[in-house]
């Protein structure tokens, strides 16, 4: 997945796309490229790596530049070819005369390329794209149209793309199009901007169409058109974005993952304000548009997300089977789209994703959509293609989350699924009254204590030093906090490097036992109740093979200083809720290691924010 760009107007379009481009680097940051239109023919920039290594040749050619106003700008995340300059969009027919950026993956790009060559045409990448500005190229060879060349090549590719397209011979045209991948168009005064995403416009204009599957449009400095592939005229009417430009800022933090750790207590304060008003009212959650009896009777969930998403879900599965008596299952989207499932009218479907752009939960969404699902989108971006397939939304407000790895938006996750299940429970008369009351009363006071845990950061901060050094890690944990395992060996595999592993605790002695030594730090996470004695079992195991034994609890008792190195300390919290504290420590030992090591915490290498290919 990348992030694609383009501009047409009468202003800088390098200022413009480099701009658009720096919104999108959570896409992607392997490499980055422009392409200008100058008296005659189009100048092409890439740079390998980070965007500012672009900014710093543009910035060498910037006189030459200064004057083009109509241009194309990539950033990428590598999947067909390394991440090298020959490899980096935008990508050129032979003789230079079309230019485009692609975001997506052209799947019979292989038989594409040989029917290409043997027309003659030479390649220079590896990429799957430049098979694209071939066949462009040989199209408009033959019918001189711009738009009619991106048609007839669109027809012949199968996959995922987004594509910004322009010709030398046409410097008042560019044409987009796109099938299973993001683009918007947003529409000034005399201008046209095109995107991936809204954040690279939204500081131009908030008027803009989002093109649909299939759509190409045509943009000249003064007119839109839009045709679908069998050349309908398509009528369109703009939208107004409901954003604002937000400056993306530190706010004195090191990293944007600092700021976003810090930033939880009043995300949670922000969600509770809406849907938890005292612990006698109804949890207010209108969002889900099943009626009462549908909502009685459901027997079956299943969730579909990937990542930090995916244990989120794992969270949702166990509370809302523990508040609701409903089976719910939990699978990776990629595994979900490739494989027979029971999904039908009957059963509710969950996806959950922060960007609501990953392709494999989309792709999983629209297959149980068309089995005839309820489709109940959990995202950060109500704005995104899944909430646009989603017949119930909840939309997590956490604020954008520029960090690669996810933290405020797990929180958010966490707590709509807790919302939602305790409004399940109310509504079927699942859960005891008294524990209702107590779960909700422990949240409305959960912006403090995650405000306590923050507080003593410096212990947390002692315990990376220590164990900064460790190749690996591992997490126990059981319950409820299985899931909390997962996502803190996830964080700290993200941005660290370090190999990590969460293992359910009583399946340590089932395998993962043999790699424990003297050097291995085995991470328990303990929280009071049901399971805290045998996770306390499974230390003493550990210990026994002589593990480094970190304890992250909740309990005051100081026998755990005997059998533990180190012991991080939460507040108390009801069980069931304890996902939402013990989490950040771990998102906070994660950051520390990393910043220890000198990583590059929030844009660490090989990952991307949003991946929208499959
Ligand atoms: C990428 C990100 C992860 C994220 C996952 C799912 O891999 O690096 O942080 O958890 O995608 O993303 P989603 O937007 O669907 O939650």
């Amino acid at each position: 997945m990348c992030g694609i760009v383009g501009y047409i107007g009468d202003k800088s379009a390098a200022d413009i796309l480099m701009d658009g481009l720096k919104q999108l680097e959570y896409r992607g940051y392997d490499s980055s490229g422009v392409a200008l239109m100058e008296t005659d023919k189009i100048d092409i920039y890439k740079a390998e790596g980070k965007l500012q290594n672009l900014n710093d040749i543009l910035f060498m050619n910037r006189d030459k530049i200064v004057g083009s106003t109509l241009g194309i700008g990539h950033i990428r995340w590598a999947t067909h070819g390394a991440p090298t300059v020959v490899n980096a969009h935008p990508h050129t027919c032979n003789c230079g005369g079309v230019a485009i950026v692609h975001n997506g993956i052209i799947e019979n790009f292989k038989e594409l390329r040989e029917k290409l060559e043997a027309q003659g045409c030479t390649f220079r990448s590896q990429t799957d794209t430049e098979t694209v500005a071939h066949l462009i190229a040989k199209k408009y060879s033959l019918c001189k149209d711009l738009t009619e060349a991106v048609r007839l090549a669109s027809k012949e590719i199968d996959g995922a793309f987004a594509l910004c397209v322009m010709h030398k011979d046409h410097p008042n045209k560019m044409v987009i199009t796109k099938r299973n991948a993001p683009l918007l168009v947003g529409i000034g005064e005399g201008e046209f901007f095109a995107a991936s995403d809204v954040p690279a416009i939204i500081k131009y204009t908030k008027k803009a169409v989002y093109l649909k599957d299939n759509q190409i449009a045509t943009l000249t400095r003064d007119d839109m058109q839009i045709i679908d592939t069998d050349n309908n005229s398509i009528f369109f009417t703009p939208e107004i974005l409901p954003w604002e430009p937000v400056a993306l800022s530190k706010m004195g933090y090191k990293h944007f993952m600092l700021k976003e750790i810090h930033e939880q207590p009043s995300v949670v304060r922000n969600i509770l304000a809406g849907k938890l008003h005292s612990i006698d009212s109804e949890i207010a959650l209108d969002e889900v548009k099943l009626d009462k009896s549908t909502l009685k009777n459901l027997n079956r969930i299943q969730i579909i997300a990937c990542g930090t998403s995916l244990h989120a879900a794992m969270v949702g599965k166990y509370i809302i089977e523990s508040f609701c008596d409903i089976a719910v299952d939990v699978e990776a989207s990629s595994e979900y789209i490739y494989r027979k499932t029971v999904t039908n009218e009957n059963t509710l479907v969950i996806g959950v994703s922060q960007s609501g752009e990953t392709a494999d939960t989309l792709t999983a969404i629209k297959q149980s959509k068309a089995k005839g699902s309820h489709i109940l989108i959990i995202t950060n971006r109500p704005d995104s293609a899944m909430a646009r397939e989603a017949d119930s939304l909840i939309s997590v407000n956490a604020g954008i989350e520029v960090s690669v790895a996810a933290t405020k938006s797990y929180m958010a996750q966490l707590l709509s699924f807790y919302l939602l299940a305790l409004k399940m429970a109310e509504v079927k008369g699942s859960l005891d009254d008294s524990l209702l009351k107590t779960l909700k009363s422990e949240l409305m006071v959960l912006p403090q204590k995650l405000e306590q845990i923050l507080v003593h950061k410096e212990d947390i901060q002692q315990c990376a030093k220590i164990y900064a050094n460790t190749k690996d890690f591992i997490f126990i944990a059981r319950g409820v906090n299985y899931p909390t395992a997962l996502e803190g060996a996830l964080k700290l595999k993200e941005i660290s490097y370090i190999n990590a592993t969460g293992y359910p605790a009583g399946e340590l002695k089932h395998g993962p036992i043999a790699m424990l030594d003297e050097s291995m730090p085995v991470l328990s996470i303990l929280m009071k109740g049901t399971v805290y004695d045998k996770i306390l079992s499974n230390s003493e195991e550990s210990k026994a093979r002589n593990a480094r034994m970190i304890a992250l609890t909740n309990s005051t008792d100081d026998k755990l200083n005997t059998l533990f190195d180190f012991v991080i300390r939460i507040p108390e919290i009801q069980e069931y809720l304890s996902p939402l504290l013990a989490i950040v420590p771990l998102q906070l030992l994660a950051y520390y290691i990393a910043e220890f090591l000198g990583k590059d915490v929030d844009q660490p290498r090989n990952l991307a924010k949003s991946v929208t290919v499959e």
